[in-house]
């Protein structure tokens, strides 16, 4: 009897360690604990065993039950642990899209476009100049000759944020505050540009964002006059876009130039590219930004820097590049 219950416990043992899924453990429990397994079957035959080997049999019979139990679980808890590797290798993400190496990122087109400008021009001899994002009415707009209610503003969707008496705070509809920050900040002679993020209430779309990029540039000196403006404008043109390239000047209207005049830039193939606006200073500028117009003449150019990122990389959709898909942005 004893030897019976060694050997099932042997067996069991081996069998469990041998058991390669749940279900074949499952199995191999039902057989050796189950009613008609063989420690089952011993346990039954204790009864006809004469008083005095019915004790050891008995204790052997217990250890033998416990040992195969201890065994199983055991074992169970290994094939649980297996099966969830498998599974959380199967599930894993490739996050990396197969990249195995990591590799290294590249400043946003937006930001190589903002770059090229600002060395091109710092080439022409300019500085640059920031403004900040929220700006007041007043650089926003009063200080750029448009007063309250001048039907000029409508020319900007502005969004306006709430802080202090309403409408008095803006997210900058366009870079154009800075030239006035400049002017109050920097003593003429001035040669500026001025890039940064603007806002509008726009619906995205192909062309259109409500958050985009523009370049304002600013000349204030003496004797300034409008061909200084053309021959900048020019220069600018060949210099960033290649000699191949030329631009010419539209009579325009902003509030805050006089004249003003729309610029665009004639690509080798004889199509025209619509870049910007520009203008002569509006002497109600100059005295906004603390200087005197009878002493100082200036010229003002501002443009959108996504645009010029779109056309230089063949993007069709503006919003393509602010949508942050790896499969975009990797190819420039
Ligand atoms: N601020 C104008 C806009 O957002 C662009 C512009 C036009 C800027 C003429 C200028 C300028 O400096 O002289 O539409």
């Amino acid at each position: 009897m004893i030897d019976d219950v060694a050997h099932a416990r042997t067996d069991g043992l081996t069998a469990i360690a041998a058991a390669r899924t749940m279900d074949e453990l499952r199995a191999v429990e039902a057989d050796l604990l189950g009613k008609r397994g063989p420690l089952a079957r011993a346990k039954a035959g204790l009864g006809s065993l004469p008083a005095e080997q019915r004790r050891d049999a008995g204790r052997a019979l217990n250890e033998a039950m416990a040992a195969v139990q201890a065994a199983a679980d055991e074992r169970r808890a290994v094939l649980v642990a297996e099966v969830r590797r498998a599974q959380l290798a199967s599930e894993r993400l490739d996050l990396t899209e197969a990249h195995r190496k990591p590799s290294r990122g590249h400043a946003h087109l937006v930001t190589q476009a903002t770059e090229r400008l600002e060395d091109t021009f710092i080439g022409l001899g300019f500085q640059i100049a920031e403004g900040p994002e929220v700006e007041t009415d007043w650089y926003a707009f009063g200080a750029l000759n448009m007063p309250s209610s001048h039907p000029a503003r409508s020319m900007w969707d502005t969004l306006f944020v709430d802080h202090g008496p309403p409408g008095s705070t803006v997210l900058r509809p366009h870079t154009s505050p800075v030239q006035i920050r400049v002017m109050e900040t920097t003593p003429p002679p001035i040669y500026v540009v001025m890039p940064g993020r603007v806002f509008r209430r726009d619906t995205a779309d192909a062309t259109h964002m409500p958050v985009f990029h523009q370049i304002e540039g600013l000349v204030v000196d003496r004797g300034i006059t409008f061909p200084d403006l053309a021959g900048t404008i020019e220069a600018f043109t060949k210099a960033f876009f290649g000699a191949e390239f030329t631009s010419r000047l539209r009579p325009s209207y902003f509030p805050f130039t006089e004249p003003s005049a729309e610029f665009d830039i004639r690509r080798p193939d004889g199509t025209w590219l619509e870049l910007g606006g520009c203008g002569m200073v509006h002497p109600n500028v100059l005295t906004a930004g603390g200087l005197d117009p009878e002493e100082w003449s200036g010229f003002a150019f501002g443009f959108g820097i996504d645009r010029m990122a779109k056309e230089r990389h063949g993007v069709a959709d503006l919003r393509e590049m602010f949508s942050n898909d790896i499969r975009f942005i990797e190819q420039f």
